[in-house]
């Protein structure tokens, strides 16, 4: 019999492997046309709920195939947003890449910061195809992880973006995030004191708190502009929500499965903690379906588009696969003998 041996791949090879938000993107894309041909397998997050620290923690099993691509494999990821109280990021966990042919596991890598490849990838490919063509104003709220990565991406997927404004209710994260972006940002950087001056009128609005605060007001959401949250839909207040004109999520069965076991969910106060304040709008498209051309992204200067993927097991495959291959070219990485 021959022996198995498994790559391992630590946060800092795959940070190491430089890979460009271009690169992530594009394997990205290739999922979401794989999402839009049917040609993938993959099902709503099944998870545990170590609710000890906060009733919003979470450990999330998330398996994927993607036929044409030929990647398959499981994200095993925990959510903790306290963590940071004991310098420990919130998103930690493991992704194995198995071989298509064989199952065999080829590769067992850390899965956080290739979630925030993903993640971040996912929302500037929806914003190139939602926001305005002559979008000139992004505003962050959340200036953690995933904020970090999304401010890269979205700038870089929507070249005209002049200001950004950033809020957090960390002043330090905000700062830290300024001093970062200030090496390769060429315009403006605000940092802002409340949501308002954040958020009002900008033309790109991209959350990534931890959604324990219905941030975006109706007013303050301009026609024109285009949203992205990752936190579910629960940094939007019921109303700037469902005064949407077109409403889009990654996948119609995640989005509805976390509608569902979220109706009666209350935070630790006892208020109700939905994932869609007010109920899930009406979807109009999935983002694979407007990359696929099958959907028409934005139709007119004053719609006003809100996207909300809540994260797609066959987006962190297809990064994985990004990442293994690019770690086995240049023989980064140590391997075990599994067998
Ligand atoms: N949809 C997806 O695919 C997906 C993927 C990964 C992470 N997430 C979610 O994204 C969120 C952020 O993850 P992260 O790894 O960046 O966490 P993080 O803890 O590194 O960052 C969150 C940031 O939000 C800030 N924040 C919290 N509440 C705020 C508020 N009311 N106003 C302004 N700022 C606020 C925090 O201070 C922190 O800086 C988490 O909720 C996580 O579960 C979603």
């Amino acid at each position: 019999m021959k022996s198995i041996d498994v790559l391992l791949l630590s946060r800092k090879d795959i940070v190491g492997l430089m890979l460009t938000p271009g690169d992530v993107v594009s394997v990205v894309e290739e999922a979401m046309l794989e999402h839009a041909a049917g040609t993938y397998e993959m099902h709503p997050k099944i998870g545990v709920h170590p609710t000890g620290t906060d009733p919003a923690n979470f450990i999330h099993a998330m398996p994927a195939y993607l036929h044409k691509l030929g990647a398959c494999g499981l994200k095993w990821v925990a959510g903790f947003a306290r963590n940071h109280q004991q310098g420990l990021p919130n998103v930690t966990g493991l992704q194995v890449y198995n071989d298509t042919a064989t199952g065999i596991p080829l590769a067992i890598m850390d899965c956080s910061y290739l979630t925030g490849l993903r993640t971040a990838a996912v929302s500037a490919i929806a914003a190139r195809r939602c926001a305005r063509t002559s979008a000139e104003t992004l505003a962050l709220v959340g200036c953690g992880f995933e904020g970090t990565m999304h401010l890269r991406f979205l700038t870089t997927e929507i070249p005209t973006i002049r200001e950004i404004r950033l809020r957090d209710v960390r002043d330090e994260a905000m700062a830290t995030l300024r001093e970062q972006a200030a090496a390769w940002f060429k315009g403006e950087i605000v940092l802002c004191a409340d949501n308002q001056s954040c958020i009002d009128g900008a033309d790109v609005i991209s959350t990534c708190t931890n959604g324990d605060e219905q941030i975006i007001r109706p007013e303050w959401f301009k026609p024109g502009a285009f949203g992205v949250g990752i936190e579910g839909g629960c940094a939007y207040t019921p109303e700037a929500l469902h005064q949407a004109n077109k409403f889009v999520v990654d996948d119609v069965a995640l989005a509805e499965y976390f509608e569902r076991i979220s109706r009666d969910r209350k935070t630790e106060d006892g208020q109700p903690d939905p994932e869609f304040p007010g109920g899930m709008p009406s979807i109009y498209a999935t983002i694979g379906e407007i990359v696929a051309g099958k959907k028409r992204g934005r139709d007119s200067e004053s719609e006003r588009i809100i996207a909300i993927p809540i994260g797609m097991a066959i987006c962190d495959i297809a990064v994985a696969h990004l990442a293994y291959h690019a770690a086995v070219s240049r023989g980064i990485g140590q391997s075990f003998q599994l067998a």
